[in-house]
């Protein structure tokens, strides 16, 4: 199973809208390497490149937050910050254990299903705001 980007996704903010979809392909990525059974490496620089973005995406969204004084910006930035540990666990232990199809089950639930529950729960509330306070 591979996410895909859905209308449900979209927050109408282009910025916001483009780093998910490039999160979205990440995940993607992520669960191709596992599978493709290539080994190591190929799993290592996904996950790698998952957890730089993730880091580069959030860090950005939470500047958007703060200019625009976005009321539930505490509560956004913890929720960004647990889901960040989450990553680096899975760094942590692919490191030490290596891939295997557990893995692949991990990145599927914990990381893209967490992905798209946050983005139509939370995201869009922080568009929908922007929007409101910047007409
Ligand atoms: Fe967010």
């Amino acid at each position: 199973m591979r996410y895909e980007w859905t209308k449900d996704l979209e927050t109408g903010h282009s910025v916001i809208d483009s780093q998910h979809k490039e999160l979205i392909a990440a995940v993607n990525g992520l669960m191709d390497a596992i599978e493709s059974g290539k080994g190591g490496e190929a799993v290592s620089s996904s996950l790698n490149f998952l957890n730089d973005y993730t880091i580069k995406h959030f860090f950005e969204e939470e500047m958007l937050q703060q200019k625009y004084n976005y009321p539930d910006y505490p509560n956004h930035k913890k929720i960004h910050d647990s889901f960040k540990t989450v990553i680096r666990d899975l760094k942590v232990r692919e490191m030490w254990k290596g891939s295997s199809g557990e893995l692949v089950n991990e990145v599927r639930d914990k990381i893209g299903g967490w992905l798209v529950t946050h983005i139509k729960g939370q995201d869009v509330k922080v568009a929908a705001y922007i929007r409101s306070v910047s007409k």
